[in-house]
């Protein structure tokens, strides 16, 4: 997976500008504020129309502005796409070589980048919501079916909760109608959860140590109600549950209460561990995400290192970078200028226009 170039209109700070990307190694520079994660959220922008700082279109346009436009060239297994996306007047364009489409899932696949930025911090640190999402984006990476599961799922969740809510939950049938829905979608949804978090674990411990050099034991431990029932015995869980949850005015039992714990011999990460553990942890699960994404779709991942090498030491740094040289296309930031090998091309955020 690669991308090539990328043509910027009125994204936040950039207000028009062309770059153009290495096959190995670009290194993004300039002061605090000079717009480099503007770029790595532009990139990642391209590849599902939404930022990965959870913010709206409307903060991404440049302000005083009528509309933000993103062009870009990626390819993959050889075979280039043009991307094109925008913004004007509250209504968003998606074109695909050339042709329009409607939704960016149709998009699903033709770009992927993984994020390493400090405000990453959040899969340890977050709420278990966030550590859901982390894995849910990776198993929806590689299966194209996930996201169904999902959606019918939170659909069922919303429409439970509401007749709680709304204390409208004297239907019956109606009750055991999203109830099956729930049983059915979690019961996938917890199993792919299971088996992404068994891969993570027969490499995590092993990354971890060739960023750290240090040997400590890594295990992502996942929490769910939801694997030890057969179909009958969740149903019936559900229906005990009735009493309670009208008390509550939601749902308190599926696999939207489920949680990863990131464990570091033994303790959980999130208590535990140091800010620098944590800053090594999450960037050995992003390695290992870009690694299973690998494995099953034969190419690396575009990654996208935001601003994560003033934060490690030196060696740490090397051994980030020694994963992917020859491996995956990088586009690294840093408000400093390090030399890091030959075949590396720079771009100076400073040089840009404001
Ligand atoms: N919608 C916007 N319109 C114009 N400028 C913006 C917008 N959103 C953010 N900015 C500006 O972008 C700059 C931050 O850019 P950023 O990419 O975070 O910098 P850094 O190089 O430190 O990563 C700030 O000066 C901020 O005011
Ligand atoms: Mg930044």
């Amino acid at each position: 997976m690669k991308i090539l170039d990328i043509n910027v209109i009125n994204f936040r700070n950039i207000k028009e500008k062309k770059f153009e990307f290495a096959d190995t190694v670009t290194y993004v520079y300039g002061e605090n504020g000079s717009g480099k994660t503007n770029l790595l959220e532009a990139i990642y922008y391209l590849s599902c129309g939404k930022s990965f700082r959870n913010v709206k279109d409307s903060d991404i346009r440049m302000r005083e502005t009528e509309y933000f436009h993103v062009d870009g060239t990626v390819s993959s297994d050889d075979t280039k796409h043009k991307i094109a996306m925008g913004m004007k007047s509250g209504e968003k364009k998606i074109i695909l070589d050339g042709k329009n489409i409607k939704k960016v899932s149709e998009l699903f696949g033709v770009f992927i980048p993984v994020v390493f930025s400090p405000e990453d911090t959040s899969v340890i640190n977050g709420s278990p919501m966030i550590r859901r999402r982390f894995i849910d984006r990776m198993i929806a990476s590689i299966d194209n079916d996930y996201i169904i599961y999902l959606k019918k799922y939170n659909y069922a969740l919303e429409q439970r909760n509401k007749l709680f809510r709304e204390a409208i939950d004297n239907d019956e049938n109606l009750l055991y109608a999203y109830e099956k829905i729930l049983t059915e979608n979690g019961i996938i949804i917890a199993e792919r959860r299971r088996e992404t978090v068994d891969k993570l674990n027969e490499i995590i411990t092993d990354i971890y140590f060739r960023i750290t050099g240090a040997k400590d034991r890594i295990f992502v431990n996942y929490k769910s109600e939801f694997t030890d029932g057969d179909r009958d015995d969740l149903l019936l869980r559900y229906r005990n549950k009735r009493g309670n949850d009208k008390l509550l005015k939601r749902t308190s039992f599926g696999v939207h209460t489920d949680d990863i714990q990131i464990v570091i011999n033994g303790e959980n990460s999130r208590y535990f561990a140091s800010t620098g553990e944590k800053k090594s942890l999450v960037v050995a699960l992003r390695i290992a995400e870009s690694d299973i994404y690998n494995k099953i779709k034969n190419e690396y991942p575009v990654m996208l290192l935001d601003d994560i090498f003033s934060e490690l030491d030196e060696k740490r740094r090397r051994n980030l970078l020694k994963f992917f040289i020859d491996k995956a296309q990088v586009i690294i930031t840093s408000p400093e200028r390090y030399d890091i090998g030959t075949g590396v091309a720079y771009i100076n955020m400073e040089q840009i226009d404001g």
